[in-house]
């Protein structure tokens, strides 16, 4: 199973689970969220659901080996699924916080910033580094990070593929709390449960407020024709073929 799913009390704790690759997120665990979520939704015990990685990372991102000869209709099948799934999160019935455990890269981030709050991990790292392979955030982590941290630092992070430690995302707004490691889980599971004890009714208008208040309208189409065009490029095939043989970012 490449997704866990829990229910501690009121929180509802779902984990992302291939640690061996760091979390990479590839079609099938997309569908295993969406399905998660799915039942967590039904289920009206759930008051606040928690997203974390399992091993040493929340997630390094999309899986880079299914965009191996990925011509741009499946980029564009690629984009299309990341972003419903962001989509899912962001409309989830309550709130939902990203426990940030370690990596937050590309997709990973993508997801997190999907997320109602986010905490991390001192040892957290986060980023966007799509351009160092030649390619672009597909999911609709451009528009939420400019709404999270503004344009000049969103353009900075994607442009420069920089990654960060929690510190700098603390600094920037873009994780709201940061934890000692050894009490990371903890820490959260605090977090989590000092809003589950909130009457549900209130938790919900809140998100359904929120949402009028701050909602950002993803452009959709034109966001995944821009990831899709990418893969026309002879330098984005050789970035993607560098990480795979190399295990490195060929641009960074
Ligand atoms: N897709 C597919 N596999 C990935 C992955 C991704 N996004 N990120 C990491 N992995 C895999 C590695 O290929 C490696 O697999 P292997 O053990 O079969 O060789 C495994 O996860 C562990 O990663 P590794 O690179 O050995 O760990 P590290 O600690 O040296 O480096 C990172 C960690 C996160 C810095 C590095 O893996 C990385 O740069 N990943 C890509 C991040 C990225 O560009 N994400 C956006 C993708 S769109």
């Amino acid at each position: 199973m490449k997704i866990l799913y829990e229910k501690k009390g009121r929180v509802g704790v779902l984990k992302l689970n291939r640690p061996d690759v760091l979390n990479a997120i590839d079609a099938e665990m997309l569908k295993e969220i969406s399905k998660r979520l799915e039942e967590a939704r039904g289920d009206s015990e759930v008051r606040v659901l928690v997203i974390t990685g399992v091993g040493r990372a929340f997630s390094a991102g999309a899986d880079v080996s299914e965009m191996e000869e990925c011509k741009p209709s499946k980029a564009m099948e690629i984009a299309r699924r990341g972003l419903r799934v962001t989509r899912e999160i962001e409309r989830f019935r309550v709130p939902v916080i990203a426990a940030i455990n370690g990596y937050a890269l590309g997709g990973g981030l993508e997801i997190a910033l999907a997320c109602d709050i986010r905490v991390a991990a001192e040892n957290a790292k986060l980023g966007l580094p799509e351009t160092c392979l030649g390619i672009i955030p597909g999911w609709g982590g451009m528009h939420r990070l400019v709404r999270l941290v503004g344009e000049s630092r969103a353009k900075e992070l994607v442009l420069t593929g920089r990654i960060i430690a929690a510190k700098e995302a603390l600094e920037i707004g873009l994780v709201t709390q940061v934890f000692p490691s050894d009490k990371f889980w903890d820490e959260t599971m605090k977090l989590a449960e000092s809003i589950a004890k909130k009457p549900v009714k209130a938790l919900e208008m809140a998100k359904k407020a929120f949402r009028t208040a701050v909602a950002v309208r993803i452009p959709v189409r034109a966001g995944i024709t821009y990831f899709a065009e990418v893969f026309k490029d002879e330098e984005t095939k050789e970035g993607i073929k560098y990480f795979l043989s190399e295990k490195k970012l060929k641009y960074a």
